[in-house]
């Protein structure tokens, strides 16, 4: 028996709870890894609060890398001392899935990472990148994979290219980073000064307060010469999208992502949708592919994800309520 959080219900930080689970030695095609860090993702975060429900019992956290400790039969992808990520749609390996295949999401309602031991199938796993710390490696499951379908599965974004991301939470540094490391230019908005310098020491090229900038669409115009942006990196949702659109250049496309800005419920603004023929392109997460490719992509640009704080297992809903303060500057991570 080894250490596992789990989320107790009624869900809630209270009921969050260090006990045990067991891993297995690893069957045919599985690997046992030693779990090292997980990484909090803002949906993590509505799992704990209970805006999604689970099991009782669950273990949270999608996002987990560590080291492989033994390996089942069959199993060639992997040795023992092998560093993993964990992927975040163990079905979908690549191309196309339907959403009634993607099941079996770690932390949510398949068992997640907050946890010393796990053995799973050796295709829930890719390696990680050479040279990354555990916790680097952790933060790129959820965060980076979705940035990276955004920015470069769907986006192709090309150098010279404008692209708008929104925001200093964990999908918009990753955006920032591959948009750069594409050739973009890229507008980066924030709520704090200081968070604005740190997104310009990142590489952005223009800053935005949207605090003090309410209709930051129209700056995004100006610092375009009127033209819009060729991409956006929608994080905000309902109350943002109708600056995203406004932004927006004739033919951009929009990566709907999340909506950390809140789920109320807004007018679609359909019109400038169509004078605009704004291609809109939702995203969730990525495949294991998208994973690999962004591995390598990490290795050959040199990327390093941007951490913020790192907690011990045990002050798991400390780490959320850090994440939920908006404090936070990159991704919040726990070392196991
Ligand atoms: N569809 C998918 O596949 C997918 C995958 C991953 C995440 N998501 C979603 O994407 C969103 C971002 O996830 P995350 O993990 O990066 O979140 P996160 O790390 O918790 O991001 C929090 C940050 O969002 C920014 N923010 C808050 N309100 C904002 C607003 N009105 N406009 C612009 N920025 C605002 C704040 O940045 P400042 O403090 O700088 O203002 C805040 O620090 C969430 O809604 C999440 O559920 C979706």
């Amino acid at each position: 028996m080894t250490r596992a959080m789990r989320l107790r219900q009624p869900a809630n930080l209270d009921n969050l709870r260090m006990e045990t689970a067991e891993a297995p030695p690893p069957g045919p095609g599985e690997i046992k890894v030693r779990v090292r860090a997980a990484a909090l993702n803002f949906r993590d975060g509505l799992v704990v609060g209970g805006f999604f429900p689970v099991a009782d019992g669950l273990i949270p956290l999608s996002d987990g890398a560590g080291e492989v400790i033994a390996v089942g039969e069959g199993v060639t992808a992997f040795a023992p001392g092998e560093r993993v990520v964990s992927t975040f749609h163990p079905n979908w390996l690549d191309g196309h899935i339907e959403k009634s295949e993607l099941t079996n999401s770690p932390g949510g309602p398949a068992q997640g990472f907050a946890c010393d031991e796990t053995t799973r199938p050796a295709t829930h796993f890719t390696r990680a990148p050479a040279g990354y710390s555990f916790a680097e490696s952790a933060s790129l499951t959820c965060a980076g994979v979705t940035a990276w379908r955004a920015v470069v599965t769907d986006g192709r974004v090309k150098p010279g290219a404008t692209v708008l991301v929104q925001g200093t939470g964990g999908v918009s540094l990753f955006a920032l980073q591959f948009a750069k490391a594409a050739g973009a230019t890229v507008i980066a908005t924030s709520s704090s000064a200081d968070k604005l310098e740190r997104l310009k020491a990142l590489g952005a090229d223009h800053l935005i307060n949207y605090r003090e900038t309410e209709q930051w669409g129209e700056a995004v115009l100006a610092l375009t010469g009127g033209l819009g942006v060729d991409h956006v990196i929608e994080v905000g949702g309902p109350n943002t999208i109708g600056q995203s659109f406004a932004a927006a250049r004739t033919g951009a496309h929009i990566a709907i992502i999340g909506a950390v800005g809140g789920f109320q419920v807004d007018t679609m603004p359909f019109a400038i949708v169509q004078a605009k023929r704004l291609n809109l392109q939702a995203v969730t997460v990525g495949s294991r592919r998208d994973q690999i490719d962004m591995v390598r992509g990490i290795e050959a640009s040199n990327i390093r994800p941007v951490l913020d704080r790192s907690f011990a297992l045990e002050d798991l809903a400390d780490a959320f309520r850090h994440l939920q303060s908006g404090r936070h500057f990159g991704k919040v991570t726990v070392e196991i």
